[in-house]
């Protein structure tokens, strides 16, 4: 008698263990699987779990290899190579947790040990909506920190988690195009037309590719190796030809999911809405695993592209001045279709004497063949800038058969992006309204011209708002940031550290750019009035729930709740990141 009340007393307490039950099971714990536990893991999803050390540790310490840290640091900045391996994400600050002085930088010496920092220490390399099941149920069995990683190329440190297990979907790779697409459960009558089905892993490069053989197009983004259906639509996704088909999520008719309780659902506009809703904006690695998701194709149209290019001397006003006529032209631009990108350059070392302030701007006019047409559009800009006499203008149009032929000069093909270094960014929706209005142009300018600027140093504005993005608000209810219905461009500038940085130099510039630089670009428009894009945002951005989702967060926090409410899907700074710790190990309080 007394044993068994001890017993249940005891058994008890341990419940009630604050260890036990607010954080994740760790390494070094009793709770950790045995390796009979990883190795049934591993017999379940096909012999596909691997052990991972970060990709620079063969270049440290006693795991130093001489010919592999050569592989290596030839492939470092190559995105292609640094999808695959589940070692590596895009980014190295991401790799490493600084915090707890665990970094394995290829730039540091090798006779430094090559700490694990946020890299999972195993990685279920899944093939099938089965393994992802058997991946995260042992996951959420065992209480193990889970990341979701697709291409890596997060800016926020959400593809990455300390002492985790991974579920790697970047080699998950099938594109289906069906030509009448039925939602699962739609009445009868309800088919969307021509659509394709992109399996978890599939990267922008290969979906225009394939797109392009169909002679159909894809909303996507201005990358090779960004994953067309990981984060970049679950948290909206923009593109150069925005005009014209609105964000990637718009376009979006249907997700298969695997669930933390291990559950494969289908959302859709008929099915577990909720979650269709959260899927389409509210941000990735955090309501569940996406297996693949259908979005609609449009048809191929022409395309006119437009060049323009300003110089002036360094450091000349008038390098502001028509970096603010520009903004003023942009709505109208705009509003003729026109989206895409530019990039200033207010130090640009143009040789290796002299340097220049300069901006160079490309938009695209999808549905155009005309190019006259475009440059009458441009003709009232032309003839401001012409007036600044020291600026120099280049200005140029050209036509182009189809949406896939400009898509694949840039992003198509065997390219890749190149990454590899340390990324840390801010950024700001801007909205057209602003740039209508009187003053707008100029209090935009005035604020980023305040902003530091060493040599090469560019900010970089994406044109990507308007037209169907904004005309989309009508039609479509998703977690959306709802910014993005008013937003014409958003503007991001680098703010990153190089790798040799102390913890204490990356907590300043971290805090600079917390507590200076983001007010100061969130000023333009007055605090939380437009946000920022959060697949483009500052790791610390203050008030992130505000900031990504406006008057959306409420009720994707409560989605959250209800489809995941022990929080095995936890990204940073994502919805429901604010009940744990920074590194999602333990909750808060
Ligand atoms: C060179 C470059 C160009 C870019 N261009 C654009 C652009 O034109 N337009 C734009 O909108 N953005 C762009 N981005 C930003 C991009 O959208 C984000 O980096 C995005 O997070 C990438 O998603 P991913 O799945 O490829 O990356 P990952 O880092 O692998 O994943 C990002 C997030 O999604 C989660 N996730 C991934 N796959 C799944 C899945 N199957 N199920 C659930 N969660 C998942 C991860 O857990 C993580 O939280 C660009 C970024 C770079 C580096
Ligand atoms: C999983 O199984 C495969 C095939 O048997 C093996 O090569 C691999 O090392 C195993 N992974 C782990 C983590 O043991
Ligand atoms: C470090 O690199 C040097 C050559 O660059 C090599 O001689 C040395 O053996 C390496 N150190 C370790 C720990 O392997
Ligand atoms: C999408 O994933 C589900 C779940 O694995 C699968 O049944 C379906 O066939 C997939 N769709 C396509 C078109 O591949
Ligand atoms: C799409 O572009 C690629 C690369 O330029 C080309 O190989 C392909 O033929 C194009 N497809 C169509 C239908 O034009
Ligand atoms: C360097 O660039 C400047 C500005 O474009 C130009 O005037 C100059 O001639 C160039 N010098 C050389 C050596 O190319
Ligand atoms: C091209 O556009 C211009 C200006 O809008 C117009 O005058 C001209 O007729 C158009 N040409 C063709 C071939 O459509
Ligand atoms: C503008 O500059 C870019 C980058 O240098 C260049 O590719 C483009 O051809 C230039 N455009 C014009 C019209 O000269
Ligand atoms: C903070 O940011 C401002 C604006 O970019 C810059 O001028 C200043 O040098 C920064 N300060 C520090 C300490 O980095
Ligand atoms: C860090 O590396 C840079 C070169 O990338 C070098 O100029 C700088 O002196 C180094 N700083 C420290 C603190 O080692």
């Amino acid at each position: 008698m007394v044993s068994l009340s001890l017993l249940s007393l005891i058994a008890g307490l341990a419940i009630a263990a604050p260890e036990a039950q607010h954080c994740r099971c760790r390494p070094h714990e009793e709770c950790w699987p045995s390796h009979q536990e990883w190795s049934n893991l591993n017999d379940t999803i096909h012999g596909n779990l691997v052990a991972v050390r970060p990709v620079a540790s063969v270049c440290h310490g006693s795991e130093f290899d001489e010919s592999a840290c050569k592989a290596v640091t030839d492939q470092w900045h190559d995105s292609r190579w640094r999808a695959a391996q589940p070692g590596a994400v895009q980014w190295e600050n991401w790799e490493s947790w600084a915090e707890h002085d665990q970094t394995c930088y290829i730039e540091s010496k090798n006779d430094t040990k090559c700490g694990q920092g946020r890299v999972s220490l195993y990685s279920a390399k899944v093939q099938t909506a089965e393994d992802i099941q058997k991946a995260v149920n042992f996951a959420r069995t065992n209480n193990l920190r889970l990341a979701i990683r697709n291409s890596g190329h997060d800016y926020i440190g959400r593809s990455t988690a300390p002492e985790s297990l991974q579920i790697f979907t970047n080699g998950m790779k099938d594109i289906t195009f069906v030509d009448d697409f039925m939602p699962a459960g739609a009445p009868k009558g309800k088919n969307e037309g021509h659509a394709v089905t992109i399996a978890a892993g599939v990267n922008l490069a290969e979906l225009y590719q394939a797109a392009g053989e169909k002679k159909r197009t894809v909303q996507g983004g201005a990358s090779h190796t960004v994953g067309a259906a990981g984060g970049y639509i679950q948290a909206g996704g923009h593109s150069p030809f925005g005009t014209r088909g609105g964000m990637a999520s718009d376009n979006a008719l249907e997700f298969q999911v695997v669930t933390a309780s291990g559950t494969l659902v289908i959302a859709n506009e008929y099915q577990n809405i909720d979650l269709f809703w959260a899927l389409r904006g509210g941000g990735g690695g955090t309501f569940g695993v996406v297996v693949n998701v259908t979005v609609r194709t449009l048809p191929e149209v022409p395309v006119v592209v437009s060049s323009l290019n300003i110089t002036t001397s360094l450091g000349d006003d008038q390098f502001w001045d028509a970096v603010s006529e520009y903004h003023g032209a942009l709505p109208e631009l705009n509003d003729a279709g026109g989206s895409g990108f530019y990039f200033g350059y207010p130090i640009w070392p143009a040789n290796a004497t002299t340097e220049v302030s300069a901006m160079t701007s490309f938009l695209l006019f999808a549905g155009y063949t005309n190019t006259s047409a475009v440059d009458k559009l441009y003709a009232p800009l032309r003839s401001k800038l012409h007036k600044l006499t020291g600026v120099t203008v280049q200005y140029d149009t050209f036509a182009l058969p189809s949406v896939n032929s400009t898509l694949q000069r840039k992003w198509g093909g065997e390219g890749g992006d190149s990454t590899g270094g340390v990324a840390a960014i801010i950024s700001r929706l801007y909205s057209k309204d602003l740039l209508k209005s009187k003053n707008g142009p100029d209090r935009l300018v005035k604020a980023w011209r305040r902003l530091r600027y060493d040599s090469g140093d560019s900010f970089r504005g994406h044109a990507v708002g308007g037209g169907a993005v904004t005309t989309n608000a009508k039609k479509i209810d998703s977690a959306v940031n709802p910014a993005w219905r008013k937003a014409l461009t958003h503007l991001v500038i680098s703010r990153a550290w190089k790798t040799n940085a102390t913890v204490e130099s990356q907590h300043a510039m971290i805090k600079n750019a917390t507590d200076i630089e983001i007010p100061l670009i969130r000023s333009v428009e007055g605090e939380d009035q437009m946000g920022a894009y959060g697949n483009e945002a500052h790791p610390y951005e203050p008030g992130f729930q505000q900031s990504f989702w406006g008057h959306n967060y409420p009720r994707l926090y409560q989605i959250k709740q209800k489809w995941d409410p022990e929080g095995l899907f936890i990204a940073r700074i994502g919805v429901g990141s604010e009940d744990w710790d920074d590194a999602g190990l333990c909750l808060k309080k």
